[in-house]
């Protein structure tokens, strides 16, 4: 694992965008695994202001996010598709076509997660897949689990997920209890892995990511095993690590 530390959020947004933006000049038609809450936002910020300037293109980028919540429509503002159209989509070159995520409004889970599988597979995998850390260690949806899941899937969102997306609804009532999202064994898939986290709240849990054991009770635990993947975290997440 390479581990870029950086002084602050806005350095860890800067640094992400220089690799993505690097991947798409490699490669213009790649496929990027994008992820959605607070911590990427910065990231497509300088992703839309480098794409304006004229140094970044999207026209062959194809895109596949991780995860959604099940029972959300595409128009509620709180989906991640409305989060993605608002945040990256709208603001630069790539065709909708080439955009893909899983179907929240789908009530047919296992349809819903097969269909997304063979997406991802039509696309021939992805090149370089964009995480963010959860405070109990997930990754897209991926909760504390007694074992690894291997392929999109639907979970049940753990009390302290909730908890933590509740600053995104009104009520608490209003989250959804519920999610598709792409599985370990799926995200362990893409050819790179780029991990952000950012911020002393996440410092205890990067610990066990990075220098604990491997185990599902941390599923971001197993990027251990992965043999691409560039840690990019601020000072204050990486705060325990060297103590
Ligand atoms: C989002 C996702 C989640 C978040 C994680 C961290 O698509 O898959 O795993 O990356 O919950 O969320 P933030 O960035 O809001 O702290």
């Amino acid at each position: 694992m390479r581990i870029y530390r950086t002084a602050d959020y806005q350095e860890m947004s800067r640094t992400a965008a220089m690799i993505l933006a690097a991947q798409i000049q490699i490669k213009p038609d790649c496929v990027l695994g994008l992820a959605t809450g607070s911590t990427p936002v910065g990231m497509y910020e300088e992703l839309i202001r480098l794409h304006r300037a004229g140094h970044l293109d999207f026209s062959d980028v194809r895109s596949a996010n991780l995860d959604e919540y099940r029972g959300l429509t595409r128009d509620h503002d709180q989906s991640y598709y409305y989060f993605m159209q608002k945040n990256l989509f709208e603001h630069v070159n790539i065709k909708p076509e080439n955009t893909h995520i899983p179907d929240g409004s789908c009530p047919d889970a296992e349809a819903e997660c097969a269909r997304y599988e063979a997406v991802l597979a039509q696309l021939g995998g992805v090149d370089l897949q964009v995480l963010g850390l959860g405070h109990n260690g997930h990754i897209g949806f991926n909760e504390p689990a007694d074992a690894f899941a291997k392929a999109t899937h639907c979970v049940d969102l753990t009390a302290s997920t909730i908890k933590a997306n509740r600053r995104f609804f009104e009520r608490e009532e209003d989250v959804p209890r519920q999610a598709y999202t792409m599985g370990i064994g799926t995200i362990m898939r893409a050819a790179k892995i780029l991990l952000l986290v950012s911020g002393a709240d996440k410092s205890d849990i990067l610990r066990e990511v990075v220098a604990g054991p491997v185990t599902p009770q941390v599923p971001a635990s197993i990027l251990q095993f992965h043999p691409d993947v560039t840690l990019i975290a601020d000072e204050a997440a990486l705060s325990r690590l060297h103590s």
